[in-house]
């Protein structure tokens, strides 16, 4: 049988593969793993398609394996996102990534007179609510909503 199956990154020997990512929040996944600063080999695609988000983006970290807690950082800004674990081309493991219940660094607080905006402190939050997602500042209780988002 001929196989249409065509890749539009290329397959990796070994390493993670990045899946279902929503394209508009691509380069912040690349932000929150900090691969910008990164040796390792990394190819990604953008606005690739894809039947349950419309348009998907992906990451492909050759020689990289994540710990559960990295890759749930990815949770607030990609969570449909499927991370394949590829040894030898084969793909040995699939996660799926799940929001944590507290929330250290990262997220601003939406209140501009939180102290965390003023001065040196990481941030920390409650999640209250995974769905819809809500926040809730250790240092000032206001609570942060997705459409107040801003990942730092
Ligand atoms: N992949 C890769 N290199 C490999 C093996 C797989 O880059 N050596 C990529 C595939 O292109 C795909 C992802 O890893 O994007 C998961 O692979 P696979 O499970 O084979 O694909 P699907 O069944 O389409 O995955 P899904 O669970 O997302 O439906
Ligand atoms: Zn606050």
């Amino acid at each position: 049988m001929e196989q249409h199956k065509e890749l539009k990154v290329s397959a990796i020997k070994n390493g993670t593969v990045i899946d279902h990512i929503p394209s508009q929040n691509l380069f912040k996944v690349i932000s929150l793993l900090g691969l910008e600063n990164s040796g390792n080999q990394i190819t990604f695609g953008m606005n690739l398609e894809s039947g349950k988000l419309g348009k998907k983006a992906i990451i492909k970290v050759a020689d990289r394996e994540f710990s559960d807690d990295e890759i749930n950082k990815i949770a607030l800004v990609a969570p449909q996102a499927k991370l394949n674990t590829i040894r030898d081309y084969e793909v040995v493991e699939k996660r799926t990534v799940s929001i944590p219940d507290e929330v250290k660094g990262y997220v601003r607080c939406f209140n501009p007179k939180c102290i965390t905006n003023h001065e040196k402190i990481v941030t920390r939050f409650f999640v209250v609510s995974k769905q819809p997602l809500e926040l809730k500042c250790r240092y000032c209780e206001k609570v942060t909503t997705e459409q107040h988002l801003v990942i730092e």
